[in-house]
């Protein structure tokens, strides 16, 4: 065993359990506490989930029916009730002290920034609702968003929520031509932008991808919205570009919110899956507001006075869950930050938690990672012993990056809860309880209650203890998604149909693999599908494969995944060319531009190999199990024998 092995074997051994001082206080505040509650769901799901339901959110008519699980998998939740989010996010924290609480606190990435009120932030939302519809928009109407970390993100999508228009954020990341997909699947009607954003100390500009996008034809967008951020200059079209400063500033600040249905859509999120384009997941209304508050909660045990921060982008389900809507839900106040940690201010993120006194902090492995890689001293630097949880998310955090969170960011304090959840989950499933659950490092611990997560095998059994298996929830859950946006048929293959039970019933597929060690912990092992997991962000390898088919050089391409230090992993092409084309470094350079002009630059492959020829089976299907272990210069094991050519083999070990 190396060194590091022992390390790790030693850490994953340890267990850590909650400070008795947040234990004494916290709602869940010992297992016997979290079992109690895990048994209730268990024994009665209906109730469990009613109860919860009807005690966290408003009503404006109750619901009658909390599921109706009649034509499985498609789950309709509450029944009969109506709610509204921006309602449960706001208006509802108006009356008594918490309408002058602070609900948003905003830092800019050049050091601007600002704080709304809950009051101030209904007010602005008020407003930007009363603007949405004097542009025409009105209930059941696809809006996008495409935006940088500003507050009006927020204040878009809780304008949305408030008029019964579906948003669909697309990470500002993401290239014109990935945004133009996005806006033409959704037939999206506005679309919601800004100038630009500050990103490691430049503008950069995010309005002219959104004028390529349409140029390009997406015939449903009528109207563009844009905040002025960067004040670079900006080309407005007329009779179609608005700003947003001169719109909504005029508006009436009373927009009463719109009663939704329980199942209303409440928004479409794209995500990469192991096949085709990424797939817009839908969330409704209830059920979604119901998981985002409940598992806000309990994972962050939040208190009156916290100030948590979520370092995620809106673009992700992780900022609409953990900045926006769990938070606002539970009348919390959290931090969005624009700008990320870069060399000109490595301690960046320190230096937020040091200004507003961060209590919670919520961020992923792959940061985690890179702050290792440059030492304690710079977060030494700085007083955060405001700190009192830390939380992880988004892959598989590995056992020492762990041990150096909990002892140099939180000064051996703070809990650590590395949460397990998906874009299709709405919110957090495996996580423990900052006041309850004793952690291991590496690991994600167990359910949340009223999550019946298992690892099973392909016929849904469970696996034993130590064995690896599919990570699949076997009941439906109120955050859970409910279809694809315009592809009931690839809900059901991509999520329900891997994992078949004798009896027919229906067992939520992840995609995840996962073991569960003799303590009924789970850990989370990454993807067993075709989708890669880049520091932290979800890409699919055959999103990445079309895109450098359509370049002009390229005859043929397999993606796939290898492990790497900091990001988790990597991304490696193999390539066939051409007849007449020459792969050399110039290819190299203008193969990973043109991903980054197809997707974005976060999809463009680190190590690109050109090959004559791709191992494939008999019947034509390229063997990624032999491609992953050539990327990560592993020994090629396993069986051959149903390779066609055995001879490529050699070939791409030598090329390589
Ligand atoms: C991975 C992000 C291990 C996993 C919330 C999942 C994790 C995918 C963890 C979802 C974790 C997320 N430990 N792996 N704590 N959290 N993942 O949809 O592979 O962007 O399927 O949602 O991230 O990514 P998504």
């Amino acid at each position: 065993m190396s060194d590091a092995t022992i390390e790790s074997v030693l850490h994953e051994s340890r267990l850590f359990a909650p400070p008795e001082a947040l234990a004494a206080t916290a709602r869940i505040g010992s297992m016997a506490a979290y079992q109690a509650l895990a048994d209730q769901a268990e024994a009665d799901p209906d109730r469990f989930w009613g109860d919860q339901a009807r005690e966290h959110l408003h009503w404006f008519e109750p619901f009658h029916t909390v599921l109706n699980w009649s034509d499985p998998p498609f789950a309709r939740w509450f029944e009969g009730g109506t709610t509204n989010l921006s309602y449960n996010c706001l208006d509802r924290h108006l009356e008594g002290p918490r309408a002058n609480k602070t609900a948003l606190i905003w830092e800019g990435e050049p050091g601007d920034g600002g704080s709304y009120t809950y009051r101030e932030l209904h007010s602005e939302v008020c407003k930007a609702a009363n603007a949405l519809k004097a542009l025409g928009i009105s209930k059941g109407d696809l809006v996008a968003l495409y935006m940088p970390m500003v507050p009006e993100a927020a204040i878009a999508m809780l304008a949305c929520a408030r008029i019964g228009a579906p948003h669909s954020v697309v990470f500002g990341g993401f290239s014109a031509e990935a945004l133009r997909d996005r806006l033409i699947d959704g037939a999206v009607k506005l679309v919601i932008t800004a100038d630009g954003g500050f990103r490691k100390d430049k503008a950069v500009a995010l309005k002219p991808a959104v004028d390529q996008a349409l140029a390009e034809g997406c015939p449903t967008v009528q109207q563009v919205l844009v905040v002025q951020r960067t004040k670079q200059p900006t080309a407005m079209e007329p009779g179609r570009d608005h700003w947003w400063h001169e719109l909504v500033a005029g508006q009436s600040s009373d927009c009463p919110a719109e009663p939704m249905q329980s199942e209303d859509r409440l928004f479409v999120l794209y995500t990469s899956g192991s096949t085709g384009k990424p797939k817009g997941v839908v969330h409704t209304t209830a059920g979604y507001n119901l998981w985002a508050h409940l598992t806000f909660q309990w994972i962050f045990d939040i208190r009156e006075d916290d100030i948590h921060w979520c370092t995620a982008d809106v673009g992700w389900i992780t900022g609409h869950s953990y900045i926006v809507y769990g938070p606002l839900s539970n009348g919390a106040t959290t931090v969005m930050y624009e700008g990320a940690p870069r060399p000109a201010k490595p301690g960046a993120f320190w230096e937020v938690i040091e200004k507003h006194k961060v209590s919670i902090f919520y961020t992923a492995p792959t940061a985690i990672r890179a702050f290792m890689k440059n030492g304690r001293e710079v977060p030494d630097q700085y007083n955060m012993s405001s700190l009192r949880i830390l939380g992880t998310v988004g892959e598989p955090i590995n056992p020492e990056a762990w041990m150096w969170y909990r002892d140099v960011i939180g000064g051996n304090r703070c809990p650590v809860v590395d949460t397990w959840w998906q874009t299709e989950t709405g919110g957090v499933m495996i996580s423990p309880l900052p006041g309850a659950t004793p952690t291991k490092p590496g690991s994600a611990t167990l359910p949340l209650p009223g999550i019946a997560a298992d690892v099973v095998d392909i016929d849904g059994s469970s696996v034993g203890v130590d064995e690896g298996g599919y990570l699949a929830i076997r009941r439906p859950w109120p955050g859970m998604l409910r279809t694809v946006h315009g592809d009931p048929e690839r809900f059901l293959s991509s999520y329900w149909q891997h994992i078949r039970p004798a009896d027919g019933s229906y067992i939520y597929f992840a995609g995840d693999g996962a073991r569960r060690d003799k303590d009924g912990y789970f850990w989370v092992m990454g993807r067993v599908d075709d989708v890669i997991n880049v520091s932290g962000h979800r890409l699919g390898t055959m999103e990445i494969e079309s895109a450098l088919v359509s370049h002009p050089a390229v005859a043929e391409a397999a993606v796939v995944g290898r492990p790497d230090e900091l990001k988790g992993e990597g991304i490696v092409a193999f390539v066939i060319l051409q007849g007449d084309c020459h792969g050399d470094a110039e290819l190299v350079k203008s193969l990973r531009q043109h991903v980054g002009v197809e997707i974005g630059p976060i999809a463009r492959p680190d190590e690109i190999r050109f090959s004559d020829a791709l191992p494939k089976t008999r019947s034509g299907k390229i063997m990624r199990r032999i491609l992953r272990a050539l990327a990560a210069g592993e020994k090629v094991s396993g069986d051959t024998s149903t390779l066609e050519d055995l001879s490529v083999l050699d070939k791409l070990r030598s090329e390589a």
